[in-house]
């Protein structure tokens, strides 16, 4: 018996359960760790305003404060776990290819302007002294200081330290089913038949969410998985640019030691994680085109992982319509990025019983089912 069982143990999982145990809750981590899982595969960008989108402004208003929280949020993980959190302050230009291009990014910048976000404009020759290595034929781009990375991979490795040196115990399992008494849940049944009985029960799978058994269908999270592509590239600090650099279809990462994420694609292909060849030769194109050095790069990796996507592109955060259940999934393109303010949020709804207001618009029950997630 435990307080809290996670069924999930990406960057969102861990976040929760590192939280949960410091607020004094037993905490178990259920997790496969299967091939596609979001959190190792993502480029770690922190980018609210360089990802804001029209209509979205819900989501806006939580990404930036998450944004916020993130210094913070790295200083006590690395404190707790005695590992770098892998965060960067490195702000994002965004630039424009072609004059289809520089139009876009001036409509975006309008729109992040009226929102009250801070973004300079810049002349092509303006991002050059920014960044050397961009191609002469930019034409201009967006200097978004505020938008800034963390290196996720070693972001997983202190929230895994820091929720175990918090009590948290994790084990490398599937779970199989929810149990539901009436209409409470009571635990989990996992790979070999054991029954795990909790207090409350968070299903943090990510794109997996919906697929997890044991509950009825209008409880199960509208979420459905999107797949994306990343490159992995290696060269030496003077090689890569020092800022993340956006343009219209990729976007690419520097970890400040010579290596480079480049991503990604956005892909309705179901489970599927296989590499394919067009995917590859796509992004090494666009990063080529913007970044020639590009090119020169060591091909080191190809990552595929899948997004937990949603019908409106935000969350899934809360209770739901079953007792003792939470969710906390459907993160999307934004994962990383929400992992302090939703560890934070369902932390608080886990020990007090109450939704904080940040997250009251995100309610998993604001969809019906998880059929809602593919129609
Ligand atoms: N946030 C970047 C991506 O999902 O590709």
């Amino acid at each position: 018996m435990c307080d809290v069982a996670i069924i999930g143990g990406g960057v969102i999982g861990l976040s929760i359960a590192w939280k949960a145990a410091e607020a004094g809750m037993s905490v178990t981590v259920l997790d496969p760790d299967v091939e596609g899982a979001a959190s190792s595969a993502a480029a770690g960008m922190l980018a609210p305003v360089t990802e804001a989108h029209f209509g979205e402004e819900p989501l806006l208003a939580l990404n930036l404060e998450s944004a916020r929280a993130y210094p913070q949020f790295a200083a006590e993980l690395e404190k707790a776990s005695g590992e770098p959190s892998g965060y960067r302050a490195t702000g994002t230009l965004a630039v424009a290819r072609d004059l289809d291009d520089r139009a876009a990014l001036d409509r975006l910048a309008r729109f992040q302007t009226s929102a009250g976000l801070q973004v300079e404009r810049l002349r092509s020759r303006e991002c050059r002294v920014l960044e050397p290595g961009l191609a002469s034929s930019i034409r201009g781009g967006v200097f978004v200081r505020d938008d800034h990375q963390v290196d996720n991979r070693a972001l997983l490795v202190a929230l895994r330290t820091a929720s175990e040196r918090s009590g948290v115990v994790a084990r490398r399992i599937a779970v199989r089913r929810i149990t539901v008494e009436g209409d409470r849940a009571t635990g989990v049944e996992v790979d070999g038949g054991e029954h795990l009985r909790c207090g409350r029960c968070v299903l943090a799978a990510g794109a997996w969410s919906a697929l997890v058994a044991g509950l009825p269908d209008d409880a199960r999270p509208a979420v459905r998985p999107v797949k994306g592509q990343l490159l992995h590239l290696n060269g030496v600090p003077e090689t890569v640019p020092q800022h993340t650099i956006r343009g219209a279809d990729v976007y690419m990462v520097p970890r400040g030691d010579g290596r480079l994420v480049v991503g990604a694609s956005v892909e309705e292909k179901g489970f599927d994680t296989s590499v394919a060849a067009g995917a590859v030769h796509d992004l090494l194109r666009d990063a080529y085109e913007l970044y020639p050095g590009a090119a020169e790069l060591e091909l080191s990796e190809v990552a595929v992982g899948l997004r937990p996507g949603t019908p409106d592109n935000a969350p899934l955060l809360g209770e739901t319509r079953i007792r003792d259940l939470i969710v906390a999934t459907g993160h999307y393109r934004n994962g990383i990025l929400l992992a302090p303010v939703t560890a934070r949020t369902i932390a608080h709804l886990l020990s007090t019983g109450e939704t904080p207001l940040e997250i009251q618009a995100f309610s998993p029950r604001r969809f019906g089912s998880a059929r809602e997630a593919v129609s």
